[in-house]
């Protein structure tokens, strides 16, 4: 699909059900690049329910929503209030087109706003390049367990000046 036609938004409410599908979506068709089957499986076992986004959006993080020619997200991220870059998801029909990367531009600007000293990640393995065009530096890999089985990502941080 083309993203010539995708704005990047605020979220709303009804956009819940698409961001539970979305992030499906995401790590089941982008993830296996980086990611084994099994891992992908414990990283995404099921679509979110929309009231876990619903309640998400809703804890004082600011979210915004990347949104196609019939306004339906295809790709989301959120910032929580002390720069913590939480979730970063592109559908992959809209994948590699520079979407997420326009969803970056809007987190730092809004965090530019807010007064953000820092912001900071934990990025996947497909997300680590993104978040480097953007300033972003790796200041450690983090190897854990998700619903018992071993994966890992990147803790990187951006000074804001
Ligand atoms: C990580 C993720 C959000 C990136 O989304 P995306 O919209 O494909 O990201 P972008 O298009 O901005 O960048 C991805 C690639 O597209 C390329 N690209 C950027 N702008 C482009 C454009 N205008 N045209 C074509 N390609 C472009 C970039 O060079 C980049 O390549 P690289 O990764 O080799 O550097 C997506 O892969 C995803 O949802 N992955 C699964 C979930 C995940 O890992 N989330 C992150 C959790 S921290």
């Amino acid at each position: 699909m083309q993203a010539a036609n995708v704005v990047i938004r605020p979220y709303r409410t009804d956009d819940a059900p698409h961001m539970a599908r979305l992030y499906y979506d995401a790590v089941h068709g982008l993830g296996r690049r980086a990611y084994s089957a099994t891992q992908v499986a414990a990283w995404a076992p099921a679509p979110l329910q929309p009231i876990d986004v619903l309640n998400r959006a809703a804890d004082g993080r600011t979210t915004f929503v990347a949104a196609d020619a019939s306004d339906q997200a295809v790709a989301y991220v959120d910032l929580e209030a002390d720069g913590h870059v939480d979730h970063l998801y592109c559908h992959p029909d809209f994948a590699g087109q520079g979407v997420a990367s326009r969803l970056l531009e809007t987190v730092v600007r809004q965090a530019l706003e807010q007064g953000l000293a820092v912001l900071y990640v934990e990025a996947s393995e497909l997300a680590r390049p993104v978040f480097e065009r953007h300033g972003f530096t790796v200041t450690a890999r983090r190897d854990f367990e998700v619903r018992g089985v071993p994966i890992h990502n990147y803790a990187m941080r951006r000074e804001l000046t």
